[in-house]
């Protein structure tokens, strides 16, 4: 290969991944932008089961062991939130606590753009 086709070549790759790292990080803020809704929509319909306090007396205790009480649960939790509330739709438990549609859309969105919580949030 004679040097400037290597020049051209390492530059393109260059490119390539400062924009890969660029866009993963636009996405990660993107996230985090969308987690106070998300957290919102979980607070009004899962914490009652999915919580260290539970106000469902059927399940004094976190429901199948899932709790979402924090940030972090709530980030480890993603894969199985966006399974059970968008994909299969059956979380909340029953559907009984009427969560919405444009609710289950603001739970994927978060999830879907990569479960990011900004720093310091519960
Ligand atoms: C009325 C109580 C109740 C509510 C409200 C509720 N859940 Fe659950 N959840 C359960 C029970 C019971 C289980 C265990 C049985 C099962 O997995 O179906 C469970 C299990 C889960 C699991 C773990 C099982 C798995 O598939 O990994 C996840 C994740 C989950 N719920 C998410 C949610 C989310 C998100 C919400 C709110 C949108 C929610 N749940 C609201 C009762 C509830």
């Amino acid at each position: 290969m004679n040097i400037s086709v290597r020049i051209v070549f390492v530059a393109v790759a260059a490119v390539i991944v400062a924009g890969t790292i660029v866009a993963f990080l636009l996405g990660r803020q993107r996230s985090a932008r969308y987690y106070p809704e998300a957290r919102a929509v979980v607070d009004k319909h899962c914490v009652a089961c999915h919580s260290i306090h539970t106000t469902v007396p059927a399940f004094p205790v976190a429901a199948g062991g899932v709790r979402l009480d924090t940030a972090d649960e709530m980030r480890r939790g993603a894969e199985r939130i966006l399974v059970r509330t968008v994909v299969e739709q059956n979380m909340p438990l029953l559907t009984r606590t009427g969560m919405t549609a444009a609710e289950r859309a603001v739970l994927a969105r978060w999830i879907e753009a990569g479960a990011t919580v900004p720093r310091s949030s519960r």
